[in-house]
């Protein structure tokens, strides 16, 4: 995986929009110079809140990932992963913090808002619909596009053929593993900058995890950075260029994937030894 993983661009045809942009192009397209600004493309810096009034599960946590890269978030149930994510997607109030896309302050905007910004997330849980066909989960990811959604699906369907055979099912009666797949393609008809993924391989065989694992390095080969949690430590750190170990609502480690993988802590309180 890590071969496939290496050398890895911005050559391929792309799900996202604006591919030169988000790699840090200093040409927009258009024309218009604009230097990529610095730090992160998307990151939830120092976040402070909880849920509604009640105490604060996130302390001063960092997460983020940068133009063209995976980030790979990891710690015990319960440390506030899907928390820090809700809270970079808008669906929690931070009492501290901020959240920022390309440079860009976006803190007090509402989730629908991020994703016209150009975000995707697909959450840990209730992340289809499972009455309607896969296609119909599909065209229901791209409600806010108002243009041609034809080509977006094509290359959804490329990168998960699976789902073009059972397009006419409903997505209810697909594996896990193919439930997952349609979570990330419902999420990538937006034409998302950056995607955030929880758990995408919640509940799925070893065989399966590694084949999303592949597609997640293909879609972030297409110039889409992906931010995600995953329980399956190992692997994901893997394949991450970035990771963060959360604790209890706060940043335990942090490093490349390489070198979380080496850190004897981590090692023995998070990998197994
Ligand atoms: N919707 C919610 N309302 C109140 N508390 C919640 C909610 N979701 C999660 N929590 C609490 O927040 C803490 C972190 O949970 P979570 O972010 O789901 O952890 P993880 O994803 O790392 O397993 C837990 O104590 C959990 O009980
Ligand atoms: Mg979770």
């Amino acid at each position: 995986m890590s071969d496939a993983y290496s050398g890895r661009g911005n050559k391929d045809r792309s799900l996202g929009r604006e591919p030169g942009v988000s790699q840090g192009d200093p040409v927009a397209k258009g024309g218009a110079a604009r230097p990529a600004p610095d730090g992160p493309f998307l990151i939830g810096d120092a976040m402070t809140g909880g849920y509604g009034k009640g105490a604060d599960i996130l302390h001063s946590c960092t997460i983020a990932v940068e133009r063209g890269e995976i980030a790979v978030i990891v710690g015990p149930n319960g440390a506030g992963k899907s928390t820090a994510m809700k809270a970079v997607f808008g669906m929690l109030h931070l009492r501290e913090g901020a959240v920022r896309l390309d440079g860009e302050e976006i803190t007090d905007l509402s989730p629908q808002d991020r994703v016209k910004k150009g975000m995707g997330f697909v959450p840990q849980t209730s992340n289809i619909f499972t009455s309607l066909t896969v296609e119909e989960n599909l065209e229901m990811g791209a409600f806010i596009r108002e243009d041609d959604i034809s080509e977006t699906m094509a290359q959804v369907y490329d990168l998960f053929p699976i789902l073009k055979e059972k397009r006419r099912q409903p997505a209810g009666e697909l594996s896990g593993g193919q439930r997952q797949q349609v979570a990330v393609g419902r999420a990538l008809m937006t034409k998302p900058k950056v995607l955030m993924l929880d758990e995408p391989t919640a509940g799925v065989s070893p065989i399966v995890m590694d084949e999303l694992f592949d597609r997640i390095i293909e879609v972030a080969r297409t110039g889409i950075p992906i931010l995600m949690v995953e329980q399956n430590a190992r692997q994901a750190l893997e394949i991450a260029d970035k990771g963060y170990v959360l604790v209890q609502g706060r940043n335990a480690h942090t490093g490349t994937g390489k070198e979380l993988l080496a850190d004897p802590d981590v090692r023995r309180s998070f990998l197994g030894g």
